[in-house]
């Protein structure tokens, strides 16, 4: 951090790998050299840049969740950057995210490369920029620009930041000596203090308009302070960035912050595999072979070419064969007609898709995920074939969702090489990876798939084999509690408008109905054999007696008259009440606060049953899963993060009282979250 003086310039260089986030200790650093360098008369002017290929990526995020975020307040260095009497230049390479940018708002002159990516994405962290960044960023790019680039987290590039005023040049080559050739020379850019700026002439009618946009109910209430903040803007910049840091002390703590957070760090953390040896190397996958060119099949096939990657897609069906290419091609097109690839991207990826009707042509591939339909003697004939045809170091995956992965793996001979992938419809835009490691799942072959969900742009969260594997597991759970709510008062609407609101992107009858009623009864029919003990309500069942499969025939549990809107069927509404009749249970009014308590408590129970059983490695792989494939608002953290905020105490409390009342068999609280509760532990710590 000691910075090298070169003439008459002095350099400042934020370094803390990997992504120069500004802790307490690098602001420490920052505010001491700014201040040297102030003081040596011999130095007359200052760059500040990035040490490696970033300038920073913000604040230190894990700060934001201790009590004292550390000395010196990172709004006071920034002040004393601005206020500094020789030109502070900033270079900039690589991302220059939240505090990062407000780093650089605060020096006098800004040059970019054109690597440089410019965000203020604290409210995808359920805050506001809080060091002069709602003050500074209007000033420059004007109100309406900076509204929407920070209620959006939006990120630009050197080439838009130029553009819109953020930077003032943006140079080809090496920006920290251009900007030290700047800062030496004679026509060093003056002092221009951005705090000190006009108040941006669109202010009232931009602000005017965020705040009509803002949604009635939102979980975080980070765009509205947001706006609030940019509206305290008047001549008095001091003033201004005092009403920022009140808006930001009340949003650090909000329950939204936190979840989102932990959703942050539980991204990542998700991809570290506990136990892996560090020098287990994940296999190069460059080319891909998927199996069957269904609807599961082609949007795998879309999501690994829009990662760059080479796929063969393989179907037998000549007609499906033909339809899946038309499909993958025209997702690409419809890409660059959208302008978010260039016409070249585009042809370059249709270009690496190829479509075979044999396995033959899955000779030279480095992985290959089987998407065929889902039955055992059909995956047997792929998988044995495959085991004749790939390369003995090919990683062969299964896309199941419903079989038993071990099963699949005794098909070839050596079952170290299978993997499952069990991506989510639509596969080109779910986020989520379920990779699931079998008994005999090579440690590589699981770093390759960990590292494959990464490049193709998915969360990977590693699962161990069961029925359902962790996400499916538990929302038969969810869906179990959904039913019996209707059979004892609720209807359909009621649960899914309860559930909604509360922060899940669709109800729990919706998504059968979207789902396919068909497929949730075929499994019920599964369960009466194998669980007997278990049994579900019968209103789903009867729905499906009515041919009512869901949005897919236009009729489910809903009706769908334009083919997408839900709509509620008094028909159903009549099912159900008359089936309650039929098994002697007195309808009563349930309040949402019980159709919420009731669906997440179940969704509890079972993912601290699979945590404890070390199908999940850890809680937040479980609420990952939720936040990426089900819908679980990233602001509610998902399901192990809502029971720490409950309390496990008292979730257990609500789980006992639940196992007291009606169908209490379902409710047996899972072995982890007594011990858990027991020991006044949270699903948090890290020990868990
Ligand atoms: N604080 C703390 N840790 C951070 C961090 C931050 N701002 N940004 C990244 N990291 C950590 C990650 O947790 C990860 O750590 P592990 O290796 O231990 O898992 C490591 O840095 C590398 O990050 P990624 O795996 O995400 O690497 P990437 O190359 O895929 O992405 C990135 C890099 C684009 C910078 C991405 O990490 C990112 O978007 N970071 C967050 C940026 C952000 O939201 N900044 C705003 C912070 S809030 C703020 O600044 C408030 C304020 O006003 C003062």
């Amino acid at each position: 951090m000691t910075e090298p003086q070169s003439g008459k310039v002095s350099e400042i260089i934020l370094d803390t790998p990997p992504v120069n986030a500004l802790g307490a200790g690098l602001r420490r650093h920052l505010l001491a050299a700014i201040e040297a360098a102030d003081a040596d008369p011999a130095v007359e002017a200052i760059v500040l840049r990035g040490a490696g290929s970033v300038f920073s990526a913000g604040a230190d995020i894990a700060e934001f969740a201790a009590d004292d975020m550390g000395e010196p307040w990172h709004p006071l260095v920034l002040d004393r950057i601005e206020a500094c009497s020789k030109p502070v230049i900033a270079a900039i390479t690589g991302v220059c995210l939240g505090g990062g940018l407000e780093t650089a708002l605060a020096c006098h002159y800004r040059i970019a490369d054109a690597s440089a990516r410019f965000a203020l994405p604290e409210v995808t962290l359920g805050i506001l920029p809080g060091a002069g960044g709602t003050q500074r960023l209007p000033r420059l790019m004007g109100a309406r620009e900076a509204l929407a680039m920070m209620t959006g987290g939006r990120m630009i590039d050197a080439g838009q930041a130029l553009a819109l005023g953020v930077v003032d040049e943006v140079v080809d080559g090496d920006v920290a000596a251009a900007a030290r050739e700047l800062a030496a020379s004679a026509g060093r850019p003056p002092i221009r203090r951005t705090g000190a700026l006009p108040v941006p002439a669109d202010l009232a009618e931009a602000v005017a308009e965020a705040r009509a946009r803002l949604p009635v109910a939102a979980l975080s209430t980070a765009p509205a302070r947001i706006i609030d903040s940019v509206a305290a803007i008047t001549p008095d910049f001091a003033a201004g960035c005092a009403v920022e840091t009140a808006l930001f002390s009340e949003l650090r703590t909000t329950e939204a912050a936190r979840a989102l957070q932990h959703a942050f760090f539980g991204e990542r953390k998700v991809s570290r595999i506990p136990g892996l040896a560090r020098d287990v190397k994940a296999r190069p996958v460059a080319k891909v072979g998927i199996v069957g060119g269904g609807l599961m099949g082609t949007g795998i096939a879309i999501a690994l070419l829009n990662a760059g990657l080479s796929v063969i897609v393989v179907e037998t069906r000549d007609d499906a064969r033909e339809k899946s290419r038309e499909t993958a091609a025209k997702a690409v097109e419809r890409d660059a007609a959208k302008g978010r690839i260039t016409q070249t991207v585009a042809e370059s990826r249709i270009a690496a898709l190829s479509m075979a009707a044999g396995l033959e042509a899955l000779g030279d591939v480095d992985l290959v995920i089987e998407a065929v339909f889902e039955d055992l003697a059909a995956k047997e004939q792929v998988f044995t074939a495959l085991d004749r045809i790939v390369r003995p170091d090919t990683i062969l995956a299964s896309n199941t969702s419903t079989l038993d992965l071990d099963a699949i793996a005794a098909f070839v001979a050596d079952p170290s090489r299978v993997v499952g992938l069990h991506f989510f419809s639509p596969a080109n835009i779910m986020r989520l990876l379920e990779v699931v490691r079998g008994a005999a799942t090579g440690p590589d072959v699981l770093a390759t798939a960990m590292a494959f969900a990464k490049r193709v742009g998915k969360v990977g969260v590693v699962s161990g084999v069961c029925d359902g594997f962790i996400g499916n597991r538990m929302f038969e759970e969810y869906l179990r509690q959904a039913y019996f709510l209707l059979e004892e008062g609720a209807l359909p609407q009621g649960v899914d408008r309860a559930m909604e609101r509360w922060g899940m992107a669709m109800g729990p009858l919706r998504v059968l109905d979207l789902a396919g009623q068909d497929i949730g009864w075929a499994i019920r029919k599964r369960r009466a054999v194998e669980q007997p003990d278990r049994p579900y309500s019968g209103i789903p069942d009867r729905v499906c007696e009515l041919g009512r499969f869901g949005q897919k025939v236009g009729r489910g549990i809903y009706q769908y008259p334009d083919g997408r809107t839900a709509v509620a069927d008094p028909l159903i509404d009549d099912l159900i009440v008359a089936y309650s009749q039929e098994i002697g249970v007195e309808r009563r009014l349930i309040e949402d606060a019980e159709i919420v308590d009731r669906c997440l408590l179940a969704l509890i129970n079972e993912g601290a049953r699979i945590v404890g059983e070390g199908i999940a490695y850890r809680p937040v792989d479980v609420d990952m899963i939720y936040l990426n494939g089900y819908g679980f608002a990233r602001e509610r953290g998902g399901p192990m993060f809502q029971a720490d905020e409950i309390g496990l105490a008292t979730v257990l409390e609500k789980i006992r009282a639940l196992a007291a009342g009606r169908n209490g068999w379902a409710w047996e609280p899972a072995p982890l979250l007594v011990e858990l509760a027991a020991q006044g532990k949270r699903f948090a710590d890290p020990n868990v």
